[in-house]
């Protein structure tokens, strides 16, 4: 090793850091995760990247030994569901994302099997406001559906939810210590908020109960991608 080499702090990634790869191309991901190095250990691929060869990118991924989290949202009939979970377990990907209905859930949690894919629950699109919902026939309220999909998660045997900094700390008090409670919508504070209106710093969404955070422009957008994941890393760190 060289002398300057022995002077730098060793590069080391926060697994609780999740970098979302939206790009239209797995050229422009790959061109990010290469950037990033050692300092990003677990990536998120999309509904973007699944148009294109997203799960061409997420084996490679996995077999650089990185992360990967399956952000496909899966909503269908239980058989097609639970064909599709187990397709998706035997990729060795780490997280996967599922609509937040019982007959879906469930369905997801039997086709992972006994591997180890940890099944997400999106419990309400933060898109959705109360009127959106009461226009689809859902009269009781974002949060009051928040919470009740929160309930049929557990009972349905997901491993967590997706959840936004706000909802985080209800996440944690239902789910229990080992729920995964992961959250996007999260900012540090010295950077834009882009689309995020309701954005929490990665300190404080786990301090509410975050597990995971899920923080993408603020680092992929950067002048110095990982100088800020980097950043952002040792913000975390004070989360213990
Ligand atoms: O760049 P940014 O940090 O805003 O990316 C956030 C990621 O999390 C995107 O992939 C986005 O689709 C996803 N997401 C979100 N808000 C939600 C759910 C998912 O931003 N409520």
């Amino acid at each position: 090793m060289a002398a300057a080499d022995l002077l730098q702090p060793a590069v080391k990634a926060d697994p609780r850091l999740i970098v979302p790869l939206d790009f239209p191309t797995t050229e422009e991901a790959r061109a990010a995760v290469v950037a990033l190095g050692p300092a990003v250990s677990f990536y998120k691929v999309g509904l973007e990247l699944f148009a294109s060869d997203g799960m061409v990118l997420a084996r490679d991924l996995k077999a650089q030994g990185k992360q990967v989290f399956l952000d496909w949202k899966l909503h269908d009939i239980p058989t097609t569901v639970q064909k599709a979970a187990s397709v998706l377990a035997g990729s060795g990907c780490d997280f996967l994302t599922v609509h937040g209905e019982p007959q879906v859930m469930a369905a997801a949690v039997r086709g992972r099997g006994a591997s180890s894919l940890k099944v997400l629950a999106v419990t309400v699109l933060t898109s959705l406001a109360d009127a959106d919902l009461e226009e689809m026939g859902y009269s009781e309220g974002a949060r009051a559906l928040v919470e009740r999909r929160i309930h049929q998660a557990i009972a349905a045997g997901c491993d967590g939810v997706i959840a936004s900094p706000h909802e985080a700390a209800l996440a944690r008090a239902l789910g229990g210590r080992d729920f995964l409670v992961v959250t996007p919508g999260v900012r540090p504070d010295w950077s834009a908020k882009n689309d995020q209106a309701r954005a929490a710093t990665p300190l404080e969404a786990l301090k509410a109960g975050a597990s995971h955070i899920v923080c993408g422009r603020p680092i992929t957008a950067a002048n110095d991608p990982q100088a800020a994941a980097l950043r952002i890393t040792a913000e975390m760190a004070q989360a213990g």
